[in-house]
């Protein structure tokens, strides 16, 4: 079976932690899309550890981490990356595996990155910059180097070919960069990559399947941040949905189990685009300063709202959710009072449909005012000695969404998440 956990709002859910709690009940963690743009945070003996392109169960001996083929990577990164988790007496060599059919990033995505951001001027996405649309672009146009590609004689001419495009695209932009000190790099991690575990993903999982083995599939970014259901165009280039498993791994539906979706106890977005219970007062700035809220891939501050369930609604329907993870609960701590949006008014109408249309339309989030707890949920050490106000915000956001919420982050510690039984639906 194949379990699924996934982020239901602007990415920074807090997944990686999650994972890495849940990993030790499977016997692979895979990535399914996305690329450098993630950054999963995870805490190894104490210590505070970022990941991008390695999935989140590399800490645990034993455990087989795929990456699969709807993944974007960037050899430069995944080099860097693997230095980092061997100063933890990680052997990648042993417990990673890359999908032959991934699409590799090349230093001129990230140029065009860039030149297709400064191109947008105000409407700029707020793109990390890492390549991730253009490599995307380079899939579906049918131009793009794939990881197997890397180990073909004539690798050097595909890629010269590939660079000759993108120079000319950046020339119709009009933008020069220096990319030789990239390109160094690139060249060198190429070669690094191809001394690691190189598959074909589709046979290697589906035998993995077959032989009775549990995979957990981990989704980065957000199902708002989703290429087709997100708040288009501020969104990634890739399906960070459910579905997305299916091709970005190559498993057929029947295989997927629990959809596991990880919401924050409020909102997060970073970059640009409409984010309709943001906060611009002092609020806002609380959460974000409790929450440590700043970008774990760019260091950009993080906007910060009130909990949204119009759209938290829309993400369990498009995923299928079958069970909640709530984090970073102990950041509402000291707040009186919280605001829980229940709907949008929509050009004066309301509705608790998420809007075709959210950018430049006129959205008023419709709030209910639940009573803070001013307790230290970090102290609980069973769910049951949550306060009881801070239940009755659970328990109206379970009955909201129609998913039970099972698990309950109460601090960045790998120990501090409390298992929350099934209630009743009210
Ligand atoms: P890109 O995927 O780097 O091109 O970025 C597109 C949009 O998605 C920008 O608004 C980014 O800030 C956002 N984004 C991309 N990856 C992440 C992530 O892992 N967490 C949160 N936001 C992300
Ligand atoms: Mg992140």
């Amino acid at each position: 079976m194949v379990d699924v956990l996934l982020g239901l709002q602007w990415g920074d859910e807090g997944k990686g932690k999650v994972v890495d709690y849940f990993a030790p009940n499977y016997d692979v963690i895979a990535r399914f899309q996305g690329g450098p743009n993630a950054g999963h945070t995870l805490y190894v003996n104490g210590n505070k550890v970022v990941l991008h392109q390695i999935p989140s169960g590399i800490f645990h001996e034993g455990i087989i981490n795929l990456i699969g083929n709807g993944v974007v990577l960037d050899p430069v990164t995944l080099k860097k990356e693997c230095d980092k988790v061997a100063a933890f007496g990680v052997d990648v060599k042993k417990n990673l595996f890359i999908a032959e059919r991934t699409n590799v990033i090349v230093p001129t995505h990230r140029a065009l990155d860039k030149a297709s951001e400064l191109s947008k001027g105000d409407d700029k996405i707020g793109s990390t910059l890492k390549g991730i649309g253009p490599a995307y672009m380079d899939k579906t146009g049918r131009n793009s180097i794939r990881v197997g590609d890397l180990l073909r004689s004539d690798f050097q001419q595909i890629y010269q070919k590939l660079r000759a495009k993108h120079i000319q695209m950046l020339g119709i932009y009009n933008f020069e960069e220096d990319i030789a000190v990239w390109e160094q790099e690139f060249f060198e991690a190429v070669e690094f990559l191809k001394t690691l575990n190189i598959v074909n993903g589709e046979y290697f999982i589906n035998r993995l399947i077959n032989d009775g083995k549990k995979v957990l599939a981990e989704g980065a970014q957000g199902s708002m941040l989703d290429v087709d259901f997100g708040t288009f165009p501020f969104v990634t280039s890739s399906n960070t949905i459910s579905a997305g498993v299916c091709t970005g791994l190559g498993i057929a539906p029947r295989h997927i189990g629990e959809v596991i979706g990880v919401t924050k106890a409020y909102c997060t977005r970073v970059g640009g685009g409409p984010f309709p219970t943001e906060l611009f007062d002092e609020s806002g700035a609380e959460l974000r300063r409790i929450g440590h809220e700043f970008g774990a891939t760019t260091g950009r501050p993080r906007r910060c709202g009130w909990i949204d369930l119009v759209a938290l609604n829309y993400a369990c329907m498009i995923n299928g959710v079958t069970q909640l993870v709530m984090t970073k609960s102990d950041v509402l701590d000291d707040f009186s009072s919280l605001q829980v949006c229940t709907a949008y008014m929509v050009n004066g109408k309301e509705t608790k449909d998420m809007p075709y249309q959210l950018v430049g339309a006129d959205i008023v989030p419709v709030y209910q005012e639940f009573k803070g707890w001013d307790y230290a949920v970090a102290n609980c050490k069973i769910s049951e000695e949550l306060p009881s106000s801070f239940q009755d915000y659970l328990q109206f956001i379970r009955a909201y969404l129609q998913v039970d919420i099972r698990y309950v982050s109460n601090g960045p510690g790998r120990e501090q998440i409390l298992y929350h039984p099934a209630t009743a639906v009210v």
